[in-house]
């Protein structure tokens, strides 16, 4: 499964530049772990971090105006760090499969004559085989809306672009005009005729780009929750589903579906979630007259099962979340932000081990990224996988890995808490 080895993010509300695990600009830094939790104090950038991931991928599926007034983001001028001349950007470097060479995909995005935000500048590109220093190879690469597109399975067309001497637009013609040799008949000149869409929507809804069409899928298959106890609660008409959305409020739908695709299976992972909730002793379904599925919840000490509808907030929320990392087709990429909200302490404890464990499973699991308030959280963790945000002296966002502070590592491995040490004020600088 895809991993996301680093991201970076420059000028996107309080992250002025903000770099997480390795990109290609910078390589020296460890890759992200598959599990990430990102801690810090109120108003330090967590939630803008959560939500970068959010636009991206709200981007990718309605373009670049309609992403920026999403989820109540208030248009470019609110989004862009305050005060700051360039664009909006973002590099994700990520591995499609264990030991493939990783994927760079650069998104520049920043406003037109009329202040309307449009795509300036995108680019994807890898290393060829064996070649680890020099320029990667670009399968794709855009500026205002124009460029090539490499058509191949394999490799890209070397394009260094950083070269004084380099010109998009003269290569176009080359290509155009060389239609016949080798190289140019893999390569396609392409234009798109909306500059608010992005190009890996665009050109990686074709079958002429596998390369282009396999990035898209895995950020399409990005999962970002906003559960809510209450959506959790209602009780949908709709058929089966076969995912949790983002606010939950199809688990009504989920559970037809697990029921009908994985009857033995759902049952056994009701048993395995039942133990995971304190008071639980079991959970399973009941089929109304008029064809709905009800989720029963067996409480210990009373006779008669409680519905979803009458489970105390946390207890359903624990219950999405134990459902989502049972999801039998996972999504590569996962995001959580303050799952432990409103939890009991001990329950926060045993939720970090299960987002780790699923994490790190050999199975194919997501890649979990959560934020976090909660020490009991972050005990459950090492060092590598947690990062810290500080709001720097100039009201802009730093991040750092909890890892990098040699005293920190030293304490953990004489077996102190990772959370209690946060606690005690040695992860934050102030
Ligand atoms: N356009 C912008 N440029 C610079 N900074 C901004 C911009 N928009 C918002 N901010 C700042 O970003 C900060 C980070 O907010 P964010 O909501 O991400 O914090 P948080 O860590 O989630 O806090 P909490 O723990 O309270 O949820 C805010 O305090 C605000 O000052
Ligand atoms: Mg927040």
């Amino acid at each position: 499964m895809a991993r996301i080895e680093g991201i970076r993010i420059r000028n996107f509300r309080a992250l002025r530049d903000v770099t997480l695990g390795r990109v290609f600009s910078l390589q020296k830094p460890e890759p992200l772990t598959p599990m990430t939790a990102v801690i810090g104090r109120n108003g330090s950038g967590k939630s803008t971090l959560f939500d970068a991931f959010g636009f991206l991928s709200d981007c990718l599926r309605t373009g670049v105006e309609e992403a920026f007034d999403a989820r109540g983001r208030g248009g470019i001028e609110r989004v862009k760090s305050q005060g700051q001349q360039g664009p909006i950007e973002f590099e994700i470097y990520y591995k499609e499969e264990g030991n493939a060479r990783p994927i760079t995909y650069e998104l520049s995005i920043d406003q037109d004559e009329s202040g309307r935000p449009y795509v300036q500048k995108e680019r994807l590109r890898q290393r060829r085989k064996g070649q680890d220093r020099g320029w990667p190879f670009s399968f794709l690469i855009l500026n205002e809306g124009k460029g090539v597109a490499w058509k191949g399975e394999t490799e890209g067309r070397q394009i260094k672009e950083a070269d004084p001497e380099f010109d998009l637009i003269e290569l176009m013609e080359t290509i155009k005009r060389d239609e016949h040799r080798e190289e140019s008949k893999q390569t396609e000149v392409v234009e798109l005729d909306d500059k608010r869409k992005l190009g890996i929507a665009t050109l990686g809804s074709l079958k002429q780009h596998p390369r282009i069409s396999s990035f898209r899928r895995f950020i399409e298959g990005w999962r970002l929750s906003y559960f809510s106890p209450d959506a959790a609660r209602s009780l949908p008409l709709a058929g089966p589903q076969k995912h949790l959305n983002v606010h939950g409020d199809n688990l009504g739908n989920v559970v037809q579906f697990m029921e009908r695709e994985h009857s033995r299976k759902f049952r056994a992972i009701l048993d395995r979630i039942a133990n995971k909730i304190p008071g639980v002793q079991k959970i399973d379904t009941e089929r109304t007259p008029d064809g709905r599925l009800l989720l029963r919840f067996n409480d210990k000490g009373f006779q008669d099962p409680f519905y979803a509808q009458q489970m105390s907030d946390r207890t359903l929320k624990v219950f999405v979340y134990l459902l989502l990392l049972e999801d039998p087709s996972p999504p590569p990429f996962l995001c959580v932000e303050e799952p432990e909200n409103g939890l009991y302490h001990k329950l926060v404890e045993t939720l970090a081990r299960e987002f780790r464990d699923h994490a790190s499973n050999q199975k194919p699991g997501s890649q979990v990224f959560v934020t976090t308030h909660q020490p009991y959280f972050v005990d459950a963790l090492s060092p590598k996988e947690v990062w810290v945000l500080e709001k720097g002296g100039d009201g802009f966002s730093t991040i750092r890995r909890a890892s990098d502070d040699s005293v920190v590592e030293n304490l953990v491995r004489e077996d102190l808490p990772l959370g209690s040490l946060w606690y005690s004020d040695y992860l934050e600088t102030r």
